[in-house]
Formats: structure tokens, C-alpha cells, sequence
């Protein structure tokens, strides 16, 4: 496996696969690599004959209140991990190596970031589209893995790619969450003992938003009720949403329907979780 923080190394690399006729799987992240990750990877792994795995924090996305300076980093672990996980490349740049001084174009949408996290972070799709645009550009993987827990994501660079005519095709990858439920974060780090035990709240939640949908409740809003009573309970939980969207317009919808994303976001002390399950039926 190699590691490699220039543009230019992970262009001639791939253009050597690519001229042996090989295929090139992509998982970008931004470190600190988890189960979660280790899916992603895994399944870039079987659907391709090499793969490509990017480890960059991306300051583009972070607001100016949030915690791009404390955003966990550790690139041995991460690296291990991925030569273990099978990857061929880990591409690492430097922030400078993607925003020269000059630096002044971005790509942003007018529809699928206005609601859920886009609400209270409204520059972050902004941020997450650019560098995945650019890393696209860099990279030019045939697939690229993204995981279901951040849902909104998925669907903004589904999107991106349909509307930009980029040729790469996106994947989508299950939730991978801990035994107890919590779904896999880098950010759960954050959390102390008391809160964990507390972050709990969403999964549970979510399971009886699920439940009252698996017997058959239409109405959003009755979803949307057990699962915020839910959360109420928890005194170190505060809702920032709980919503109810169709999944390819990220728009909020009154009926439970096809294609529908039950998504919420909750602060647990200071750090801000998500977690969802989707409707496919
Ligand atoms: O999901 C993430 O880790 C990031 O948003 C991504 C896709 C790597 C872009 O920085």
C-alpha cells in the first residue's frame, strides 16, 4: 500500500491501472477510520480491482464555530486499518495541496441542502460537494462508497453526479452501528461515558419511529412524534431536527411513502450526533 499526499502521484497511479484495463474503487473520508469505514472499504474492495482510499479533513465543510481544529486525526491507525482492509492507495494531502492561495471556485446547489443539517450548516453540502468534485477529478474512480448514515450526503453527491454528468457510479453503503446501537461516528469520541450511555437515544428512537411504520403509520408527523417524545426523555439530548423527507429530494414530505428518510440530528452535551433509517417501501 502506498501513502500519498500529491495530486500528481495518485493521477499517474491510476492512470497505469487504468491502462492495464483495471477498475478503481474510492472510499473518501476524512480519517479516524471506523467499522463504518472498514465497510465501505470492503465493499470497494469486491467490486473492483484496486482500491483508492482518501484521508482528508476538509476545512471547506466546517463552519467557523465548528470543530475543524478538533476533528480527531490519526493517520498510523488509519493506515493500518487500510493496508489490513486490502487498500492499495491512501491518498493524504495537505490542505494546501487542494486550496492553492488562488483557490476561488466551488460547486453548491439550489435544492437537497436547504433542509436537515443544511439548516444549520448552511456552507457545509458547499464544502462536501467541492472537494468530492475535486477528488473525483483526481482520482476518476468508477465507484465511489458512501455511507447511509449521512444520508443527506448521499443524496447531494447522487445528485452531483447526475446533474454534472461525472462519470463515476455512487454507492451506497448500510449504517454500521455498535452492538448497542449507536451508529459508527468519528465523532462519537467526543462523547464521555455519561453521554454515551445518553447517545443512545437516537437509535432507540428511530427503532420506535421504525416500529409504528412497520405497522403501517402514514402520517410523518406521527412518526416524527414518537420519536422527538423519545428524545425528550433524555436529559442530555437536544433535538436540532427531527424530520421526515423524500430521499432524492431531500424535501420534507407529510405522507410515509416510497423512498422516504427518517432523519434526526441531536446535540448530546456539545456534540451533535446524526443518525436515520430509510422507508423503501
Ligand atoms: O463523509 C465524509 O467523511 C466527508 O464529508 C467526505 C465525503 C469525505 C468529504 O470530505
Amino acid at each position: 500500500m502506498k501513502i500519498y499526499g500529491e495530486i500528481a502521484k495518485v493521477r499517474e497511479t491510476v492512470k497505469a491501472w487504468k491502462a492495464q484495463g483495471l477498475t478503481v474503487g474510492f472510499v473518501p473520508t476524512m480519517g479516524y477510520l471506523h467499522e463504518g469505514h472498514k465497510s465501505l472499504i470492503d465493499a470497494a474492495r469486491k467490486e473492483n480491482d484496486r482500491v483508492v482510499v482518501s484521508i482528508f479533513v476538509n476545512p471547506m465543510q466546517f463552519g467557523p464555530k465548528e470543530d475543524l481544529a478538533s476533528y480527531p486525526r490519526d493517520l498510523d491507525k488509519d493506515a493500518k486499518l487500510c493496508e489490513a482492509a486490502g487498500v492499495d492507495v491512501i491518498f493524504h494531502p495537505e490542505p494546501e495541496e487542494m486550496y492553492t492561495p488562488q483557490f476561488c471556485s466551488y460547486v453548491d446547489m439550489n435544492g437537497l441542502t436547504t433542509e436537515l443539517c443544511g439548516k444549520t450548516r448552511p456552507t457545509h453540502f458547499r464544502g462536501v460537494q467541492t472537494v468530492v468534485l475535486k477528488l473525483f477529478h483526481i482520482v476518476t474512480p468508477d465507484r465511489a462508497y458512501f455511507g447511509q448514515k449521512d444520508a443527506q450526503q448521499l443524496a447531494v453527491i447522487k445528485r452531483m453526479v447526475t446533474d454534472l454528468n461525472v462519470d463515476v457510479q455512487i454507492i451506497g453503503c448500510p449504517i454500521i452501528r455498535e452492538e448497542d446501537g449507536l451508529a459508527k461516528s468519528s465523532r462519537n469520541t467526543y462523547l464521555n461515558a455519561e453521554e454515551r450511555k445518553a447517545a443512545l437515544v437516537l437509535s432507540r428512537s428511530l427503532k420506535l419511529g421504525k416500529e409504528l411504520v412497520a405497522k403501517g403509520e402514514k402520517s410523518a408527523e406521527a412518526v416524527k412524534k414518537v420519536i422527538t417524545e423519545e428524545i425528550e426523555k433524555e436529559p442530555l439530548a437536544k433535538i436540532d431536527y427531527v424530520e421526515v423527507v423524500d430521499f432524492d429530494t431531500i424535501t420534507p414530505t407529510e405522507t410515509i411513502g416510497k423512498s422516504v428518510l427518517v432523519a434526526i440530528a441531536v446535540y448530546i452535551g456539545k456534540t451533535r450526533l446524526i443518525d436515520n433509517f430509510i422507508v423503501e417501501a
